[in-house]
């Protein structure tokens, strides 16, 4: 058997373990979701958003890319975005970054990658802002899990600058939006910044009220 066919037989031992211990769950599972979260993570394998929370199908909606970027061109983040405020009404979003992240790591290099620079080219500018503080760190290792933080909460803020999250600030005063790191050395999720309808956000990027409503 290969890797292929063993993960499609996995399949059919994990739906029929699942109906064993509740025959019920597919058929809750079929009628809607109703998640309450809405998780912005890395692409990166080691940190899949169920697991890592103990969470079920159906608790928390997903958008996962290289080093869990909020690019406002970004059409296939900002459907989701837009998807989880106003349809499903999530109360809370999640920026979850991770030590050692490949991305972070990449753009602090200078190695071209292809197209991939492009995406990587918005860590840099995150680097840019904050060069001093990261530069006085001497550890590389530290430096990028410096900058994986200062990356979380820049894109904490990016999503704090659409007018999907402004408009649902004024209308619904949600969601909050949390910007979380996780550790794979110990599988702990740290909290690093929390902002929600009241936070100041820099008055250029706030839109008129009466143009969102
Ligand atoms: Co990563």
């Amino acid at each position: 058997m290969n890797a292929i066919e063993k993960i499609m037989l996995e399949n059919k031992a994990w739906a029929s373990a699942k109906l064993h211990s509740d025959p019920q769950y597919f058929e809750r599972q079929v009628r809607e979701q109703n998640p309450n979260f809405f998780w912005i993570g890395c692409s990166d394998s080691r940190v899949p958003a169920n697991e890592v929370t103990n969470t079920e199908p159906g608790e928390i909606f997903v958008h996962r890319n290289v080093a869990n970027l909020v690019v406002n061109t970004d059409l296939n983040m900002l459907s989701v975005l837009q998807y989880a405020v106003e349809v499903l009404k999530v109360k809370d979003i999640i920026v979850c970054g991770h030590y050692g992240c490949g991305g972070v790591k990449a753009a602090l290099h200078n190695q071209s990658f292809g197209m991939l620079n492009k995406w990587l080219r918005n860590i840099k500018d995150v680097y840019r802002i904050h060069r001093d503080e990261i530069n006085a760190i001497s550890n590389e290792d530290k430096r990028v899990d410096a900058l994986v933080e200062l990356n979380v909460k820049e894109q904490v803020l990016n999503l704090a600058k659409t007018s999907i999250v402004q408009r649902a600030w004024i209308n619904n005063q949600r969601p909050a939006i949390h910007g979380w790191v996780y550790d794979i050395k110990d599988g702990i999720l740290r909290d690093l910044i929390r902002v929600d309808h009241t936070y100041q956000l820099d008055p250029i990027y706030r839109y008129d009220e009466n143009e969102l409503r």
